[in-house]
């Protein structure tokens, strides 16, 4: 496989409804910094979420919620940085284009009024230099969404397991299983799409209610933990490489174990230091 600069096209909310009228899958992945966001870019992820997720798998805290705006922009232009650089990886046996980055908005920094909303997207969109936000909600948050669009910026809604609101579910189980809760999302997410929102993720909802949503709307459809029967998927980085060893969700497909190849390198490493074989007559100067 060779690697080369070459003129590559950029994911834009455009292209992601293409795909939606194409039945062309969509793969959006988690990234909160710029080695694993090269890395991702490279090898041709249609979406990258800089998730409140951070929150989680980078700092450790049990919810999202006390991750602030400073610190999710300082993820973002991380993640920014590395898309920017991206090279083409040739000879893959598909098109390899530039990721479009969305940025959650954290807790505390919409849900005051749409002035404050505007503010905190202004603030990602200028110094991130991200593509697109995401929040979480329906109908509560319909005004900010509307005021952010004036100001052109793309929006993606979030509907389901929201995790800003997880001290009101009191459970991460799965949502909408009862019909006042799947006809209320139902509603929401006609509403985002009146609003502007040019995609939708779904969190832990039944696949049977993610394929009606997706079903009903012009716009792309992502779920996680939603089935297969919507536009795109989304999966949080930390997950699917099996970093964390203890979050096993259902919906969770592992495709790496690097909890294993990470423990096991660093053993090696501490045992050749402890032994002197580390550095060897070759590493050094
Ligand atoms: O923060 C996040 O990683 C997310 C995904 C789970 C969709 O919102």
């Amino acid at each position: 496989m060779s690697i080369q600069k070459k003129e590559f096209k950029k994911i834009t909310t455009l292209v992601l409804l293409e795909m939606k009228q194409k039945g062309e899958k969509i793969s959006m992945l988690t990234a909160y910094d710029y080695s694993m966001a090269k890395l991702v870019d490279q090898a041709g992820i249609d979406v990258i979420l800089v998730g409140d997720s951070a929150s989680n798998v980078m700092a450790g805290h049990e919810t999202t919620l006390p991750i602030t705006l400073d610190q999710m922009i300082y993820h973002a232009s991380s993640v920014v940085r590395g898309i920017d650089r991206a090279l083409v990886v040739v000879d893959l046996p598909f098109g390899i284009d530039r990721a479009l980055v969305v940025v959650d908005l954290p807790f505390g920094s919409y849900q005051g009024n749409s002035k404050e909303a505007l503010a905190s997207t202004i603030r990602i969109m200028k110094e991130s230099g991200a593509h697109a936000v995401k929040m979480e909600g329906g109908e509560e948050i319909i005004e900010s969404i509307k005021r952010i669009l004036t100001a052109g910026v793309p929006v993606m809604g979030h509907l389901g397991l929201t995790p800003q609101s997880i001290y009101k579910f009191g459970t991460y189980a799965v949502r909408a299983t009862e019909d006042e809760e799947a006809e209320k999302l139902i509603h929401d997410s006609k509403l985002l799409e009146g609003a502007g929102c040019f995609a939708l993720v779904l969190e832990k909802i039944p696949s049977k209610l993610a394929k009606r949503v997706a079903d009903n709307l012009t716009i792309p459809v992502i779920g996680i933990g939603a089935g297969p029967n919507v536009d795109g998927q989304v999966l949080v980085i930390h997950d699917m490489l099996g970093i964390n060893t203890e979050f096993k969700p259902r919906f969770l497909r592992k495709y790496a174990d690097l909890h294993s190849i990470i423990t096991t390198a660093v053993q090696h490493y501490v045992a050749d230091v402890k032994s002197r074989d580390f550095p060897n007559e070759k590493e050094q100067y």
